[in-house]
């Protein structure tokens, strides 16, 4: 026996608007900013923006430009993409600030040197180099966080450092290479100076004790 048929209008009609409302969520804006001839431009985009077309973000996403020490934000907690062209724009923007899911995108075939940009609590990270040499966009998951996350609390530059529990530490010098993303974790920190050779060079970084931290090098 089939069942009535307004029964079935009314679950479809649930679930249409179970539909609507996930749609609704889906289309939050994200946060572009990009640096171009000295000048920041900060965006709130609704779509998605090809890397680099800085005329379209422009025209389509709702962009202002911010003065370089107003960008002092420490944390942004959706997907942040941000173009740029050397390190020093890109180290004032995110040197020491909490980014969870963070695309970066070289708009420029400068050679960058090898300098670390240290970021708390970064999840996913998403890097293309069309500009320099094209290939795919590469995506390295860096931790899926659980419940520890949630302690994650956006954090004062430097000093709140100390509620940080996944610290990332991007080689600047991995977008000159064609080679794919790397990454390592060392999880318990406070035993990294024996372990990891390299490490008297990161404790120039203010923010390493000898606190356990998860510690990725990505490279
Ligand atoms: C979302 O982005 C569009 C442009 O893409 C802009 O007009 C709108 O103001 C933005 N909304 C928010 C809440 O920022
Ligand atoms: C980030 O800050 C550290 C410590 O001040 C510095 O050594 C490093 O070069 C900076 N990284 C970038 C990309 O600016
Ligand atoms: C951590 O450092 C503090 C002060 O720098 C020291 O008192 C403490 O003993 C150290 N703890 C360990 C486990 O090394």
């Amino acid at each position: 026996m089939a069942p009535p048929s307004g029964c079935s209008l009314l679950v479809i009609g649930a679930l249409g608007v179970f539909a609507l409302d996930c749609f609704a969520r889906a289309q939050k804006n994200s946060t572009l900013i990009f640096t171009k001839e000295n000048t920041i431009r900060k965006c709130s985009c609704s779509a998605d923006i090809r890397d680099c077309d800085y005329s379209l973000a422009n025209l389509m996403c709702s962009c202002k430009t911010v003065l370089p020490f107003a960008v002092e934000q420490t944390s942004y907690n959706d997907h942040l993409t941000i173009w740029f062209t050397d390190t020093s724009a890109l180290g004032l923007l995110l040197n020491f600030t909490l980014v969870r899911d963070l695309k970066l995108s070289l708009c420029s075939t400068n050679v960058l040197p090898t300098e670390y940009l240290a970021i708390c609590g970064l999840k996913r990270l998403r890097i293309s180099t069309e500009a320099k040499h094209p290939s795919p966009e590469q995506s390295l998951l860096i931790h899926d966080g659980g419940e520890r996350e949630s302690r994650e609390k956006p954090v004062l530059l430097h000093q709140g450092w100390q509620t940080c529990m996944y610290i990332s530490f991007l080689d600047m010098a991995l977008f000159n290479r064609e080679s794919s993303l790397k990454s390592y974790s060392i999880a318990n920190s406070a035993s990294m100076a024996s372990n990891f050779p390299y490490f008297s060079y990161f404790k120039t970084f203010p923010i390493l004790s000898n606190k356990s931290y998860v510690v990725t090098f990505i490279y």
